[in-house]
């Protein structure tokens, strides 16, 4: 498959969560089980464990993402985030254990939205990387950093 036919699934993937995230506030309940690690209302280890490869390539992207000799390198470390992203949007934060009713729908909304957004800005990086605007591309990292910030501030308690 062609990079940019590549890129048009993951525009397309990205336009399908955000619709999915605005016409439902229920959203993280829906009755779609997206793949093994999404099973209805779960909560998870997995979630850990995705983040820890968001982590891991948005430390590899930090540096690459300001050289063009390194675009192929960004682009699959900014695939591997996305991947990672659509997997962790699905999971519930540990601190929805505590939570029930419509305290656990509005907080599981309220995180998966943040989760598509994330989706959205990293397909956005990857669209500079392949126009090759590298320093724009740079630049819009600096959003991953405040989107990881807030989101943890958010949704870790004693974060
Ligand atoms: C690229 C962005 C992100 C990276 C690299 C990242 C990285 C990590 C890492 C390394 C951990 C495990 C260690 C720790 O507690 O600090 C973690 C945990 C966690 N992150 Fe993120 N994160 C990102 C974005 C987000 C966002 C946007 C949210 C919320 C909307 C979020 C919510 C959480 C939660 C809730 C946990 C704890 C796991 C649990 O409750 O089960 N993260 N993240």
């Amino acid at each position: 498959m062609t990079k940019i036919k590549k890129n048009l699934i993951a525009l397309l993937l990205g336009a399908g969560v955000i619709g999915g995230a605005i016409t439902s506030s229920t959203f993280a309940f829906d009755d779609h089980d997206h793949d093994n690690h999404a099973k209805k209302g779960q909560h998870s280890d997995d979630l850990e464990e995705y983040m820890e490869e968001l982590d891991a390539s948005m430390k590899k992207i930090r540096r690459s993402l300001k050289k063009a000799s390194s675009n192929a390198d960004s682009l699959s470390h900014l695939e591997k985030m996305q991947l990672a992203t659509v997997h962790c949007k699905s999971l519930v934060p540990e601190m929805g254990h505590k939570l029930k009713g419509q305290a656990l729908k509005q907080m599981t909304s309220g995180y998966r939205i943040k989760m598509a957004e994330q989706l959205i800005l990293l397909a956005q990086i990857e669209i500079e990387v392949l126009k090759g605007d590298n320093k724009k591309a740079a630049k819009m990292y600096k959003g991953l950093t405040k989107m990881k910030k807030a989101g943890h501030k958010a949704y870790i308690e004693d974060e």
